[in-house]
């Protein structure tokens, strides 16, 4: 079966879109083999038609085919590994899911990531991210035919996925849902990220080098009630990326990373995802780290006796129930390695962690922000409200626990009024 749009047309595709973009320029191939012209096209798109454009392919889905494509060799094999080789730990995280009992738990994803905050500013890795993102943000921005200099990243991420690691259908900038087969975005939903126009992924490792099958990149088909697009696969190789406008004309998903031939190998996919916005306000700081260093907002000491892995999930179930409060998706609550809560206000503005930490015991609660960034009001707000009630949820769940002698109760007691003592006067 021949069906629109196997893998070489998309390719084609974006060759084709290169050779649009450049009219009746030359296209020069630079080192990554993409085409590459000195001068400003005249054909490109600003902001808004680009968004009109996006916008037309609802209607006519023939225009889709413009708004996605895959390009190869973007970066060498070598850079790719010099680049992996360089990063540091990945972080484990999981989002929060319902089971079928409704009951909420934290999810492991076969997913584990690395933001730019957990990268050393003038380090190693960090200086090859910075150009690697670049190169990847630009060849995107041509890709597109958006005019030079129009894409901000709002968000970096290097992704490791592994056994079982996969994602569903999903469009990047509104929550979809189906009316007899065709995708529409929910607006009576809020999405975290609405403003975002396009992203892309670049892989860094190959099938063979990282030991798994599967594991493919998809389109879902929008039309279909988001099963796999014919010829929607996308194979994975290293120094590969594919790029896609964020709406529901691009409803995409990765297939479950599998053992490969060798079984006794733990199988590993990387990735670097980037998310691109026209707002240059949401531009995700590229000053990580030191600038960027979270504000302590209180420490409260707990009991000794405290079991911290019982603490941590009870209070992220607690979070989770609040995730909507005080407007349908205000928070996202995700568990961010073995002893933190993240806990992300819908703006995007701001976000507060909660880590439990061990002898001594106690639960770090800080707000984290880009460094050109600024909390928002509501951000402050929220924040004050969400903050009293994880302490009176503390308090609930310690007072089930023993407390070990008057000495604890008073250093806990004392703990918990230092620590509204931080906090703006509780909201009637
Ligand atoms: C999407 O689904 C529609 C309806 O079943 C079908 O006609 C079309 O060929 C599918 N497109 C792709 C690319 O799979
Ligand atoms: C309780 O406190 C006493 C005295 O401070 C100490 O010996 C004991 O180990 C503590 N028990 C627990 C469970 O922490």
């Amino acid at each position: 079966m021949q069906l629109r749009p196997p893998l070489y047309t998309l390719v084609l595709i974006a060759a084709a879109l290169c050779i649009v973009v450049l009219s009746a320029q030359e296209c020069v191939n630079d080192e990554y083999g993409n085409c590459k012209s000195t001068e400003r096209s005249h054909d490109c798109l600003d902001p808004p038609e680009f968004l009109r454009f996006v916008s037309s392919s609802h209607r006519d889905k023939s225009v889709i085919s413009s708004l996605r494509g895959t390009i190869e060799n973007v970066i060498s094999a070598e850079d790719a590994s010099a680049f992996v080789n360089s990063l540091p730990n990945f972080i484990e995280a999981s989002g929060y899911e319902k089971n079928t009992n409704g009951k909420t738990y934290a999810a492991p994803q076969g997913y584990a990531a690395l933001g730019l905050k957990e990268l050393k500013p003038h380090s190693d890795a960090y200086s090859k991210i910075m150009t690697i993102r670049e190169k990847v943000r630009s060849a995107t921005e041509k890709s597109l035919n958006i005019c030079p200099g129009s894409l901000y990243i709002d968000f970096t991420t290097v992704s490791q996925k592994v056994e079982g690691g996969a994602h569903r259908a999903h469009a990047d900038n509104c929550i979809h849902y189906f009316e007899d087969g065709v995708a529409k975005c929910d607006t009576t939903r809020a999405h975290p990220y609405p403003k975002r126009v396009a992203a892309s992924i670049l892989y860094l490792n190959h099938p063979r080098s990282g030991e798994f099958e599967g594991g493919q990149y998809f389109f879902a088909n929008g039309t279909n009630h988001g099963e796999v697009e014919d010829g929607g696969i996308v194979d994975i190789s290293t120094g590969k990326m594919v790029f896609f406008t964020s709406g529901i004309e691009n409803l995409h998903g990765a297939l479950p990373v599998l053992r490969g031939e060798n079984k006794a190998a733990e199988p590993r996919r990387l990735a670097l995802a980037l998310w691109y916005v026209f707002d240059k306000s949401l531009m995700e700081s590229a000053e990580a780290s030191d600038a960027n260093a979270p504000t302590e907002i209180f420490t409260l000491p707990l009991p000794n006796g405290v079991d911290m892995e019982k603490a941590l999930q009870a209070m992220g179930m607690y979070l989770v129930s609040r995730q909507n409060k005080p407007m349908i998706g205000a928070w996202k609550v995700s568990k961010y390695g073995d002893s933190a809560l993240h806990v992300l206000f819908k703006d995007h503005s701001a976000m507060f962690s909660i880590t439990y930490t061990k002898a001594p015991s106690s639960m770090v609660v800080e707000r984290h922000t880009d460094t050109n960034k600024r909390a928002s009001l509501q951000y402050m707000l929220q924040e004050s409200v969400m903050l009293h009630a994880v302490l009176d949820e503390a308090m609930r769940l310690i007072s089930e626990t023993e407390l070990n002698g008057s000495s604890e109760i008073d250093l806990f007691n004392g703990g918990l009024s230092l620590a509204r003592s931080k906090l703006p006067a509780r909201q009637a």
